[in-house]
Order: C-alpha cells, then sequence, then structure tokens
C-alpha cells in the first residue's frame, strides 16, 4: 500500500544513491510541485542542493519576499534572484498572449541559466514534474491544447545544460504530492495553495504589460485573495485570480465622470485544470471585495465576476 512515509523513505533513500555527493540545481516557482520535490532532495543531500527562486515581476503582491522566507526557514538552500526588470522591459508593448508567454519562457531560462552557471560543478537539475504534466505534455503533442496555448512546465530548459534530469514526483498525483508534502511537516500555506501559472499576471493583464498595470492588478489580486482566505472560502475554490481587462469605462465621482479601468475576477472548481466550472461565491462576499476593490484601488472603477466555465471559457483569459 502507497503512503506518504513509506515514499519519502524510500524516495530519500534513492534520491542519496542516486546523487552521492553531486551537486544539484533546482527552479522554485513557489508553487506545490516544485516546493516538495526541493523538501525531498533537501532531505536526501542537504546544501548539495541549490535551490533558485526567480522573481520574474508577475507574481502576486509581496510573493517573491514572503515565500523567499518562507523557504528559507524550511532550510533549503536558496538564492532568491529578483529579475523583474529583466522581464518588463522584454515584455514592453507586447500584446500578443502566445508572444508574451514566449518572452516569459525565454527570459526565464537566460536568467536561470545565469544562475545556474554560477554552481560550479553542477551535474544534476532536479524538476517538480508530476504524473499529469507527463499525460498532457504527450497529449499536448498532437491534442488541441497544444495549438490553442503553449504551456512551459514540462522540459523548457535549453539542451546546452546539459545535466541529468531528477524528478522524485514524476509518478505521483497532485493530491499524493500534498500528502508527501504533509509528511514532511511541510507549511499548509505552500501545500494547499492555488495553482499559479508560469508566466503569472503577465498573461492575466490583456494587452501590453506595464509596471503601473502589474501594480494594480497585484492590489486587486490581492485584496481578493485575501478575502477570501479570510471568509473561509479559500480552500473550497480550485483556483482564483483577477484579470485586468483592455477596457475604461465611465465613473462618476462628485460631479465629475472619470474614465477607468475594469477588472474581472475569477474562481473555479476544477480537479486538473482540463475542465472547470466557476464558482458560486457569496453575494456578501463578492460585494464587500468589489467595494474594496473600487475603494482602495487607484485607477479601477468597476468590477465584474466572470461566470463562464470550461469549456469553452480557458481558465485564464488569455
Ligand atoms: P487554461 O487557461 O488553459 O488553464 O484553462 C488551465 C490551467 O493551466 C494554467 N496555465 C498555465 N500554466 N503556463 C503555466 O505554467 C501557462 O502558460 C499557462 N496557461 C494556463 C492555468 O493557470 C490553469 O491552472
Amino acid at each position: 500500500d502507497w503512503t506518504p512515509d513509506a515514499f519519502v523513505e524510500t524516495t530519500v533513500q534513492e534520491l542519496k544513491n542516486k546523487i552521492g555527493s553531486d551537486k544539484v540545481i533546482l527552479g522554485l516557482s513557489g508553487g506545490v510541485d516544485s516546493s516538495v520535490a526541493a523538501m525531498l532532495l533537501h532531505k536526501a543531500i542537504g546544501n548539495q542542493l541549490h535551490c533558485i527562486f526567480v522573481n520574474n515581476g508577475l507574481l502576486r503582491k509581496n510573493e517573491f519576499e514572503t515565500v523567499l522566507h518562507q523557504y528559507e526557514g524550511m532550510g533549503l538552500n536558496v538564492k532568491g534572484v529578483d529579475a523583474s526588470a529583466r522581464f518588463l522591459d522584454a515584455l514592453a508593448g507586447e500584446s500578443d498572449p502566445e508572444k508574451k508567454r514566449k518572452i516569459i519562457g525565454r527570459v526565464f531560462i537566460e536568467v536561470f541559466d545565469d544562475e545556474a552557471h554560477q554552481v560550479e560543478n553542477a551535474k544534476w537539475l532536479a524538476q517538480g514534474t508530476i504524473y499529469p504534466d507527463r499525460i498532457e505534455s504527450v497529449s499536448a503533442s498532437g491534442g488541441p491544447s497544444a495549438t490553442i496555448k503553449s504551456h512551459h512546465n514540462v522540459g523548457g530548459l535549453p539542451d546546452f545544460m546539459k545535466m541529468e534530469i531528477v524528478e522524485p514526483l514524476k509518478l505521483l498525483f497532485k493530491d499524493e504530492v500534498r500528502r508527501v508534502g504533509a509528511s514532511m511537516g511541510m507549511p499548509a500555506s505552500i501545500l494547499g495553495r492555488h495553482p499559479f501559472p508560469g508566466p503569472g499576471l503577465g498573461i492575466r493583464i490583456l494587452g501590453d504589460i506595464t509596471p503601473e498595470k502589474v501594480s494594480i492588478l497585484q492590489e486587486v489580486d490581492a485584496i481578493f485573495i485575501d478575502g477570501l482566505k479570510k471568509w473561509g472560502l479559500y480552500d473550497k475554490v480550485w483556483q482564483a485570480g483577477a484579470m485586468l481587462l483592455p477596457v475604461q469605462s465611465v465613473g462618476v465621482m462628485g460631479d465629475e465622470r472619470t474614465y477607468e479601468r475594469c477588472v474581472t475576477l475569477r474562481a473555479v472548481e476544477s480537479t486538473d485544470g482540463m475542465t472547470a466550472d466557476w464558482v458560486n461565491l457569496p453575494y456578501e462576499f463578492l460585494q464587500k471585495t468589489s467595494n474594496d476593490i473600487i475603494n482602495r484601488v487607484k485607477g479601477v472603477n468597476r468590477v465584474v465576476y466572470d461566470i463562464s466555465s470550461k469549456p469553452p471559457a480557458t481558465i485564464e483569459w488569455e
């Protein structure tokens, strides 16, 4: 019978045998999978594991600092790299969703590669790939998802790094990954985290990305997500976030007419992201959240809630 404790014990032993005294590099994303993979490797080889956590400037509000701090608290040998400016410069003026994804993917590889070169004689590249990622990447080669959107979780690193790959979670499903993390004592705030796309807020800002738009969306998203947590709704939702629309609409402020931005909130139920239903959040919650956003976030005067399911409406708007 599969148990998380037994899995941890066997996997740690296998990793020790396989890696010996070599160095391993791992890119942390803040998500469940890469975090649990890192923890397993940390248990097996301690500081021979070199983690790299890149801030692409498109993370949630305070996410980089908070998560980096959590990783340090877990004892991980982690380097935080703030490459926000590099990503935002490369993205300037681009509004095509697939091109934005490609730019973010390319800059990530460049930044990661620079950092990986700083770790001398590293032999292994660890990844938090889980079983469904593998199925999806296979089906994506011919399936509709390949043509609709390019996902960047699998592979994605340049050949010239020539490292051997280690994927300790490759046979697990998400719920098993969470149980493995829990059995190693990892914090619920990491294990219970909603999925978040690699390109981050970059695909939630429709159209071109500017630092101002990023900070507006970070504020909106933080009000929404903190609200979900406060109201005990966060764990009932599979994924939630806000999108900044390329739309301005009229508002009134006293005698003045304003012309400001519109955001949409999205919260979905799903098991694997392939299909999704919008969540029937309580009206009182939506009312409070909308008021908070409009009162507190300068430049936003309208909030809408996305009541579309997938298919056909993808979870992300881009
Ligand atoms: P969609 O929008 O296709 O999203 O319904 C399904 C799930 O995949 C995530 N997603 C991405 N993840 N890179 C990622 O790492 C991407 O380019 C990307 N696009 C969508 C999305 O957040 C949802 O969980």
